[in-house]
Protein backbone atom coordinates (compact mmCIF):
# COMPACT_ATOMS: atom_id res chain seq x y z
CA UNK A 1 0.00 0.00 0.00
CA UNK A 2 1.17 3.48 -0.59
CA UNK A 3 1.45 6.03 2.04
CA UNK A 4 -2.18 7.94 0.78
CA UNK A 5 -3.78 4.08 1.09
CA UNK A 6 -5.09 4.93 5.01
CA UNK A 7 -5.81 8.72 4.55
CA UNK A 8 -7.83 8.13 1.77
CA UNK A 9 -9.15 5.44 3.52
CA UNK A 10 -9.95 7.84 6.60
CA UNK A 11 -11.90 9.90 4.02
CA UNK A 12 -14.44 7.20 3.31
CA UNK A 13 -15.51 7.18 6.90
CA UNK A 14 -15.27 11.02 7.25
CA UNK A 15 -17.59 11.10 3.83
CA UNK A 16 -20.09 8.25 5.99
CA UNK A 17 -20.24 10.72 8.88
CA UNK A 18 -21.16 13.45 6.96
CA UNK A 19 -23.87 11.87 5.55
CA UNK A 20 -25.22 11.36 8.69
CA UNK A 21 -24.60 14.94 9.51
CA UNK A 22 -26.92 15.77 6.54
CA UNK A 23 -29.57 13.29 7.53
CA UNK A 24 -29.79 15.62 10.90
CA UNK A 25 -29.54 18.55 9.69
CA UNK A 26 -32.65 17.48 7.30
CA UNK A 27 -34.42 16.69 10.80
CA UNK A 28 -33.29 19.70 12.18
CA UNK A 29 -35.20 21.07 9.80
CA UNK A 30 -38.68 19.45 9.96
CA UNK A 31 -38.48 18.86 14.03
CA UNK A 32 -36.97 22.12 15.27
CA UNK A 33 -34.85 20.83 17.12
CA UNK A 34 -31.65 18.67 17.70
CA UNK A 35 -30.35 15.99 20.40
CA UNK A 36 -27.54 17.69 21.91
CA UNK A 37 -25.94 14.22 22.50
CA UNK A 38 -25.46 13.72 19.00
CA UNK A 39 -23.00 16.65 18.44
CA UNK A 40 -21.39 15.54 21.46
CA UNK A 41 -20.72 12.80 19.04
CA UNK A 42 -20.13 14.33 16.08
CA UNK A 43 -17.58 16.57 17.61
CA UNK A 44 -15.58 13.77 18.92
CA UNK A 45 -15.59 12.29 15.89
CA UNK A 46 -14.55 15.40 14.31
CA UNK A 47 -12.05 15.82 16.73
CA UNK A 48 -10.54 12.77 17.53
CA UNK A 49 -10.82 11.17 14.03
CA UNK A 50 -10.84 13.48 11.59
CA UNK A 51 -8.84 16.16 12.96
CA UNK A 52 -6.37 14.19 15.22
CA UNK A 53 -5.52 11.27 13.82
CA UNK A 54 -6.28 11.98 10.48
CA UNK A 55 -5.24 15.83 9.85
CA UNK A 56 -2.09 14.72 12.59
CA UNK A 57 -0.80 12.25 9.98
CA UNK A 58 -1.41 14.60 6.87
CA UNK A 59 0.27 17.74 9.07
CA UNK A 60 2.73 16.14 11.36
CA UNK A 61 3.96 13.65 8.86
CA UNK A 62 3.02 14.01 5.28
CA UNK A 63 3.12 17.90 5.08
CA UNK A 64 6.34 17.89 7.25
CA UNK A 65 8.38 15.68 4.49
CA UNK A 66 6.94 18.08 2.07
CA UNK A 67 8.37 20.90 3.53
CA UNK A 68 11.80 19.35 2.67
CA UNK A 69 11.25 19.04 -0.96
CA UNK A 70 11.64 21.20 -3.92
CA UNK A 71 7.47 21.74 -4.13
CA UNK A 72 6.24 24.08 -7.70
CA UNK A 73 4.51 26.79 -6.59
CA UNK A 74 1.18 25.45 -7.63
CA UNK A 75 1.30 22.23 -4.98
CA UNK A 76 3.23 24.86 -2.19
CA UNK A 77 -0.46 26.88 -3.05
CA UNK A 78 -2.61 24.04 -2.92
CA UNK A 79 -0.55 22.74 0.81
CA UNK A 80 -1.14 25.88 2.31
CA UNK A 81 -4.52 26.22 1.60
CA UNK A 82 -5.05 22.58 2.98
CA UNK A 83 -3.63 23.66 6.12
CA UNK A 84 -5.62 27.06 6.30
CA UNK A 85 -8.61 24.33 5.53
CA UNK A 86 -7.67 22.65 8.75
CA UNK A 87 -7.62 25.58 10.68
CA UNK A 88 -11.21 26.75 9.42
CA UNK A 89 -12.48 23.16 10.39
CA UNK A 90 -11.28 23.19 13.93
CA UNK A 91 -12.95 27.17 14.06
CA UNK A 92 -16.26 26.14 13.24
CA UNK A 93 -15.79 22.54 15.14
CA UNK A 94 -15.46 25.04 18.31
CA UNK A 95 -18.03 27.07 17.58
CA UNK A 96 -20.13 24.07 17.14
CA UNK A 97 -19.17 23.39 20.71
CA UNK A 98 -20.24 26.63 22.04
CA UNK A 99 -23.71 26.56 20.40
CA UNK A 100 -24.33 23.27 21.93
CA UNK A 101 -23.65 24.43 25.39
CA UNK A 102 -25.67 27.09 24.71
CA UNK A 103 -28.42 24.85 23.39
CA UNK A 104 -28.33 22.65 26.41
CA UNK A 105 -28.60 25.74 29.05
CA UNK A 106 -31.92 26.32 27.16
CA UNK A 107 -31.57 29.00 24.61
CA UNK A 108 -32.77 27.98 21.97
CA UNK A 109 -31.94 30.66 19.34
CA UNK A 110 -28.51 28.52 19.83
CA UNK A 111 -30.29 25.75 16.89
CA UNK A 112 -29.97 28.07 13.94
CA UNK A 113 -26.38 28.03 14.45
CA UNK A 114 -25.80 24.39 15.62
CA UNK A 115 -27.51 23.63 12.00
CA UNK A 116 -25.63 26.75 10.46
CA UNK A 117 -22.55 25.31 12.06
CA UNK A 118 -23.11 21.45 11.14
CA UNK A 119 -24.05 22.21 7.44
CA UNK A 120 -20.73 24.23 6.91
CA UNK A 121 -18.62 21.17 7.91
CA UNK A 122 -20.99 19.02 5.37
CA UNK A 123 -20.14 21.08 3.00
CA UNK A 124 -16.99 21.99 2.86
CA UNK A 125 -14.90 18.87 4.05
CA UNK A 126 -16.01 16.92 1.10
CA UNK A 127 -14.09 19.90 -1.02
CA UNK A 128 -11.15 19.56 0.59
CA UNK A 129 -11.44 15.73 0.39
CA UNK A 130 -11.48 15.85 -3.02
CA UNK A 131 -8.58 18.73 -3.42
CA UNK A 132 -6.63 15.57 -1.59
CA UNK A 133 -7.49 12.88 -3.16
CA UNK A 134 -8.00 14.41 -6.80
CA UNK A 135 -5.00 16.64 -6.55
CA UNK A 136 -2.65 16.73 -3.79
CA UNK A 137 -1.87 13.55 -3.17
CA UNK A 138 -0.92 12.42 -6.73
CA UNK A 139 1.10 15.56 -6.94
CA UNK A 140 3.02 15.24 -3.92
CA UNK A 141 3.45 11.68 -4.17
CA UNK A 142 5.70 12.58 -7.20
CA UNK A 143 8.41 14.17 -4.38
CA UNK A 144 8.91 10.55 -2.99
CA UNK A 145 11.23 8.13 -3.81
CA UNK A 146 8.99 4.66 -2.89
CA UNK A 147 11.36 3.79 0.15
CA UNK A 148 10.51 7.62 1.16
CA UNK A 149 6.97 6.42 0.93
CA UNK A 150 6.80 3.23 2.39
CA UNK A 151 8.97 4.93 5.50
CA UNK A 152 5.81 7.68 5.72
CA UNK A 153 3.75 5.07 5.86
CA UNK A 154 5.08 2.81 8.48
CA UNK A 155 5.09 6.11 10.31
CA UNK A 156 1.66 6.85 9.84
CA UNK A 157 1.00 2.90 11.59
CA UNK A 158 3.31 4.39 14.32
CA UNK A 159 0.97 7.45 14.62
CA UNK A 160 -2.28 5.58 14.68
CA UNK A 161 -1.44 3.62 17.31
CA UNK A 162 -0.79 5.84 20.02
CA UNK A 163 -4.01 7.45 19.18
CA UNK A 164 -6.47 5.34 21.18
CA UNK A 165 -3.89 5.48 24.48
CA UNK A 166 -4.25 9.40 23.71
CA UNK A 167 -7.42 9.57 23.54
CA UNK A 168 -8.47 7.94 26.70
CA UNK A 169 -4.93 9.39 28.92
CA UNK A 170 -7.11 12.82 27.66
CA UNK A 171 -10.52 11.51 29.10
CA UNK A 172 -8.92 10.72 32.10
CA UNK A 173 -7.00 14.14 32.50
CA UNK A 174 -10.10 15.79 32.16
CA UNK A 175 -11.88 13.77 34.40
CA UNK A 176 -9.35 14.34 36.82
CA UNK A 177 -9.61 18.09 37.45
FE1 LIG B 1 -6.70 17.46 5.01
FE1 LIG C 1 -7.51 14.45 4.39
Amino acid sequence: MQARGPLMIEHRLIERMLSVVKGVLADIESTHEVDPVFVDVAVDFIRMYADRTHHGKEEDILFRELNDKPLNEKDRKIMKELIDEHVFGRHTTKALVEANARYRNGDDTALTEIAARLQTLAEFYPRHIEKEDKVFFPASRAYFTDEEDQAMLSEFWEFDRRMIHEKYETLVEGLEI
